[in-house]
C-alpha cells in the first residue's frame, strides 16, 4: 500500500474540521527538471504537405542520459505543421506510433476543421531549428517572435511532456485557467495547474475547468496560444518563460495571429477554432434566483413572492438538489418537494411568463431500488473499474456510478432520462453540476456497499477521517496502477502536477477507472464535464429542436462555451470574491464562454447587507446574473434588506432597459467571439495604464461600469475613464477621458458611463424580460467631441435557433441627421418611440421624419428628447433635427 501523501493527509485533516479553502504552499517553480534533457532532432526529410510541413524527430539522448525522466521516453515523433488560416497555425508534435491519447474529435472533444490546403496569405512565419529541434512562430508584420522553444529542450515521454517558450520578461499574459487570480497574470511567480477539481474557489489552485489557452499582449499587440491537451498539467509563467509540464497526450498547439493584433481579434481567431459562444434566448438575460437549502416548496414560493412584492425583477427560479429524494436525480422528496408541488411551481412560473430550472448531477445513486440506475446498468453505460466492475464513487446521494459519455448507449440512456425529466416539469433549462466529476472519496469507495449510506469524510473527526482515507487508499491500490495493456502509472504518475488535493484521484473519479474502449479516466478527466454538456444539450435539442437550450455547467473545456454557460462555482460572501469575480468573468470570455457569472452575494459563508447590496448592483450587469446561496448560510434574498432591494431594483431597471444592447452584444459574441464584458486594456491595448485594471468593466465598447468593491467605501477612487468623452449614465454629466477620477457611489448606486460616440438601443424596463421586449425601442445618442455617434441593434424572435428573418441595424448620427441603415428582415413591427441626445450643443427644436414634425424638448439634465415617434423598424429611415 502506498503511504498517504502528506498533502492528502493535510487535506483530510483540514477538511475534518471545516470545508473551506485549502491552501498549500506552492513550491518554487522548478525549471531544472529537464535541463539535462537532450531534446530531439529532425531525423529525416522535411516534407511539404498540402497544408504545411511534416517531418520526423528522434530522441537525441543515448541509452541512459536524460531518458525516462518522469515516464518512458518516446524516441520517434512526428511534427505536423498546418497553415490552417491566415491567422491560425497548428503545430502538432505527436508520437509516431499514435499511442498517446489526444483530445478526441467532436462531438465530445473538439470539432477540428479539416484543412487540405495551406492558407495562402499568412500573418505568421514558422521557423525551426534542426539539431536540437525547436520552433518559432513569428508575426510577419513586425518580425516579432511570439513563440520560441529553441532555447529549451523538448521532453516527450508517455507520462511527461515538457516544452517551453521564451517570452519577454515584462510581457502581459491573460488566461490559462480556470483559476481564481487577478486578470493580468503575475509574471514573477506563477504556476497554474489544470486538473478539473471540485473545490470552493481557493485562490491560485486548480478548480472546475481546464483552459490551456492564453492571450499575450506585447507593446499593444496581441496573439494567442492554445495547447489542446486534456491531461493534467502545470503551466509555469515566470520571468521570461512559459513552461508546460503535462502528464500525457500530445503537444497540439494552435497559434492565433490576427492581422490587426488586437486582443478582441485574437478572441475572434480563437473562437473560429473552438466554436463561437452559444446565442442565448431573451429570457436567459433576465435575473435568476437560486439557493441550496430551500427547505421545502413553500420556501421556494416564498422567495418568488418576495421578489414580486418588493418589485425586484425575477425571471427564473432555480431548484437545487433539495427537491430530490435523498439527492437522487429525477426524483422528488415526497415530503418537502412532492411532484405535484414542483409541477405547480413550474405552472405558476409559466403562467406568469417566468421560468424554472433544476439541478441535474451526473453521478447516479447505486441504490437497488433506484430505477434510473437499473436502466443505466442494463445499458451498461457507467464507468468501470479495470476488473470490469462498476466504478462506484460517492456524491450527494451516497454511493454513485458515473455515466460514461463515451459509451455508445449513452445518448439513448441519458437522452431519455433528460427528456422525460424536462417534460415532466416543463423545465426551461438544466443546471449540470459536479461534473469534474466530483466524488467525495478516493477510488471506487462504494464497491460492495450498495444500499448503505456513507459518511462524509469532512464531518468525521481527524482519526476517523484518516482511517477512512487509508481504507480507500488500500482499495484503490488493489486495482493496480495500470490497466491491461497499459504500462503507465495511472494512479501516481512520477511527475506530480500541483493538484490542490495532491492525489489526482481524490475527490474525483480515479485515474485508473475506465471509459468505453478501455480508455482510462486519466486521459479524459478534463473533458468529462464538457462531454456531459454535449450529450445533455443534444437531448434538449431533440426535445425542442428549434429552441435555444439552456445549460449551465461547472466544468468546462475549450469549446464548452458553444454549448453552455458557466458560473464561477462556490465563491464566498467576501469582498475579495466580489472583486475577483470581474477577472473571472473576463477570463471566461477569453475562453470563449460568453454566458458567465458568479454567485451574487456569495455562496459560502454568511453575506451581509452592505456586501449584498454592492454585489447585487454589480451582479445586475453580469452576463449571467443569478443570486445563489449555500444551505448553511443565512438567507440572502435581495428583498430581505431595504438597501439590497433598492440597489437591485435600480441596477436591474438599468439592465432591463439595456436588454437590446446586451442582446446585440450576445449576437456579436455568437457571431464573432468577442466578450460582453471587456477589460479596458482589450479595448485600448496601446494604453498601458489599463494593463492591470480588473476593477472596471466595459460592457461592449460603450458602457463603462465602475463598481464599489471595497467595504465601507462610498466612492470609487481612481476610476479610469478611457479616451474620448464619457457621460454619467444618471446625470449625463460629461467626463473627459484619459483621466482618473473619483466617483461618488452611495450604497445603492453603481457608477456607469456611456461613451461619447455611442448610440445605445434601449427598451422600457419592466418586471419581466418578455414585457420589457414588448415595449418600443428608444435610442440614447451620446455625442463625441465632433458631434458624431453610431451604434448597432440586432433583432430576432429571441428564442428560436432558425430564424425566418433578422434585422441588423446600424445607426449613425451627425450634423443633426440620424440615419438607420442595414438589413430589416425581422417581420414583426418593432417600433422606435423615443430618442435622447446627450452632449449636444445645438439648440434642437424639431425632428422631422417623412414629413412629420416632432417637438424636441429638454429633460431635467439638459438632454434633447423627442418622443412619440412611432417609427417602424422595418426599413431604413432618416430623421433630421433642426
Ligand atoms: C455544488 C455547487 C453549488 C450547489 C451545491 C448543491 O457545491 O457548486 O452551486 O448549490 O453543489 O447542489
Amino acid at each position: 500500500m502506498r503511504k498517504l501523501s502528506p498533502i492528502l493527509f493535510a487535506t483530510a485533516v483540514f477538511l475534518a474540521s471545516a470545508i473551506a479553502d485549502i491552501q498549500f504552499d506552492i513550491p518554487e517553480p522548478n525549471y531544472d527538471v529537464s535541463s539535462s534533457a537532450p531534446g530531439y532532432k529532425i531525423d529525416g526529410d522535411v516534407v511539404r504537405t498540402k497544408s504545411g510541413l511534416e517531418f520526423p524527430l528522434s530522441f537525441m539522448g543515448d541509452n541512459e542520459e536524460g531518458r525516462d525522466l518522469y515516464g518512458k521516453t518516446i524516441d520517434d515523433l512526428t511534427v505536423s505543421v498546418d497553415f490552417e488560416a491566415e491567422d491560425r497555425l497548428r503545430v502538432l508534435i505527436a508520437d509516431k506510433e499514435g499511442k498517446q491519447i489526444p483530445v478526441p474529435d467532436s462531438p465530445l472533444g473538439l470539432e477540428r476543421s479539416k484543412h487540405d490546403r495551406a492558407a495562402r496569405k499568412r500573418n505568421y512565419d514558422f521557423k525551426y531549428t534542426e539539431n536540437p529541434f525547436g520552433f518559432q512562430v513569428i508575426r510577419k508584420a513586425d518580425k516579432s517572435v511570439i513563440f520560441d522553444t529553441t532555447d529549451y529542450p523538448l521532453v516527450f515521454e508517455d507520462q511527461y511532456l515538457e516544452i517551453s517558450t521564451a517570452v519577454p520578461k515584462e510581457t502581459n499574459l491573460y488566461g490559462v485557467g480556470e483559476v481564481v487570480t487577478n486578470f493580468r497574470r503575475d509574471n514573477k511567480q506563477n504556476v497554474t495547474t489544470l486538473w478539473n477539481r471540485d473545490d470552493a474557489t481557493p485562490f491560485y489552485k486548480n478548480i472546475y475547468g481546464a483552459h490551456p489557452y492564453y492571450t499575450e499582449l506585447r507593446n499593444g499587440k496581441a496573439h494567442g496560444a492554445l495547447l489542446l491537451n486534456a491531461h493534467g498539467m502545470d503551466v509555469f509563467f515566470k520571468e521570461g518563460r512559459i513552461t508546460y509540464k503535462i502528464i500525457g497526450g500530445v503537444l497540439e498547439f494552435f497559434f492565433f495571429v490576427p492581422k490587426d493584433a488586437k486582443p478582441n481579434s485574437v478572441m475572434q481567431s480563437y473562437t473560429d477554432l473552438i466554436g463561437k459562444p452559444f446565442m442565448p434566448a431573451h429570457w436567459m438575460l433576465g435575473w435568476h434566483h437560486c439557493r441550496y437549502g430551500f427547505k421545502n416548496i413553500s420556501h421556494v414560493n416564498w422567495a418568488v413572492d418576495g421578489y414580486e412584492k418588493a418589485g425586484i425583477p425575477l425571471e427564473t427560479i432555480w431548484v437545487d438538489i433539495d427537491y430530490m429524494d435523498r439527492r437522487k436525480d429525477f426524483t422528488f422528496d415526497e415530503v418537502n418537494f412532492p411532484e405535484e408541488s414542483m409541477k405547480a411551481l413550474s405552472h405558476r412560473m409559466h403562467s406568469n411568463s417566468q421560468r424554472m430550472i433544476t439541478m441535474v448531477d451526473p453521478a447516479l445513486s447505486t441504490n437497488s431500488s433506484y430505477e434510473v440506475y437499473q436502466r443505466g446498468k442494463e445499458m451498461d453505460v457507467f464507468m468501470k473499474n479495470n476488473d470490469g466492475s462498476e466504478f462506484v464513487g460517492q456524491v450527494w446521494p451516497g454511493y454513485t456510478v458515473f455515466p460514461d459519455w463515451w459509451h455508445p448507449n449513452i445518448t439513448e440512456f441519458w437522452g431519455k432520462e433528460i427528456i422525460d425529466w424536462v417534460k415532466l416539469l416543463d423545465l426551461d433549462g438544466l443546471w449540470i453540476d459536479m461534473d469534474e466529476p466530483s466524488s467525495f472519496c478516493l477510488g471506487s469507495c462504494g464497491t460492495g456497499k450498495q444500499d448503505t449510506w456513507p459518511d462524509l469524510y469532512w464531518q468525521l473527526d481527524d482519526d476517523k477521517a484518516e482511517a477512512l482515507i487509508a481504507e480507500w487508499q488500500e482499495a484503490i491500490d488493489s486495482y493496480g496502477n495500470s490497466t491491461p495493456g497499459d504500462s503507465r502509472n495511472l494512479l501516481y504518475p512520477k511527475y506530480r502536477i500541483r493538484n490542490g488535493y495532491g492525489d489526482l484521484s481524490f475527490r474525483t473519479a480515479s485515474t485508473n477507472s475506465l471509459h468505453y474502449g478501455g480508455i482510462p479516466h486519466y486521459d479524459l478527466h478534463n473533458i468529462y464535464g464538457h462531454a456531459e454538456g454535449e450529450v445533455t444539450r443534444q437531448a434538449l435539442l431533440k426535445h425542442k429542436p428549434n429552441e435555444r437550450p439552456f445549460l449551465l455547467s461547472r466544468s468546462m473545456f475549450p469549446g464548452s462555451g458553444k454549448k453552455m454557460g458557466h458560473w464561477t462555482g462556490d465563491n464566498h460572501s467576501t469582498w475579495e470574491k466580489l472583486k475577483i469575480s470581474i477577472a473571472e468573468i473576463f477570463n471566461q470570455h477569453l475562453f470563449g464562454i460568453s454566458y458567465a457569472g458568479a454567485d451574487v452575494c456569495g455562496f459560502n459563508d454568511d453575506t451581509n447587507e452592505q456586501l449584498c447590496a454592492r454585489w447585487s448592483a454589480l451582479g445586475a450587469f453580469y452576463p449571467f446574473a443569478r443570486n445563489h446561496n449555500n444551505d448553511v448560510a443565512i438567507s440572502q434574498e435581495p428583498f430581505l434588506w431595504e438597501s439590497v432591494t433598492e440597489a437591485s431594483k435600480k441596477a436591474l431597471a438599468i439592465r432591463y432597459s439595456m436588454l437590446p444592447y446586451f442582446y446585440t452584444l450576445y449576437e456579436e459574441a455568437h457571431r464573432v467571439g468577442t466578450g460582453l464584458w471587456r477589460p479596458l486594456i482589450f479595448e485600448y491595448p496601446k494604453d498601458n495604464e489599463y494593463l492591470d485594471n480588473d476593477e472596471q468593466i466595459l460592457l461592449g465598447s460603450d458602457i463603462l461600469i465602475s463598481p464599489v468593491l471595497y467595504e465601507n467605501a462610498t466612492s470609487v477612487e481612481n476610476a479610469q475613464i478611457p479616451p474620448g468623452v464619457w457621460y454619467d449614465w444618471y446625470t449625463y454629466k460629461a467626463v473627459e477621458g484619459k483621466s482618473s477620477v473619483s466617483l461618488d457611489a452611495p450604497l445603492t448606486h453603481i457608477p456607469i458611463h456611456v461613451r461619447g460616440g455611442a448610440i445605445i438601443p434601449l427598451k422600457t424596463s419592466a418586471y419581466l424580460v418578455t414585457e420589457t421586449f414588448k415595449s418600443p425601442y428608444s435610442l440614447l445618442i451620446a455625442l463625441d467631441h465632433k458631434g458624431r455617434a453610431s451604434g448597432r441593434l440586432y433583432i430576432d424572435d429571441g428564442h428560436s435557433i432558425e430564424q425566418e428573418g433578422t434585422s441588423d441595424i446600424t445607426f449613425e448620427y451627425h450634423n443633426g441627421v440620424l440615419k438607420a441603415r442595414g438589413t430589416f428582415d425581422y417581420a414583426d413591427a418593432e417600433k422606435l418611440d423615443t430618442i435622447k441626445i446627450i452632449g449636444c450643443t445645438d439648440d434642437l427644436k424639431t425632428a422631422n421624419h417623412k414629413g412629420n414634425k416632432f417637438q424636441v424638448s429638454k429633460d431635467e439634465h439638459g438632454a434633447a428628447v423627442v418622443q412619440g415617434l412611432d417609427i417602424d423598424l422595418t426599413s431604413k429611415f432618416t430623421l433630421t433635427f433642426h
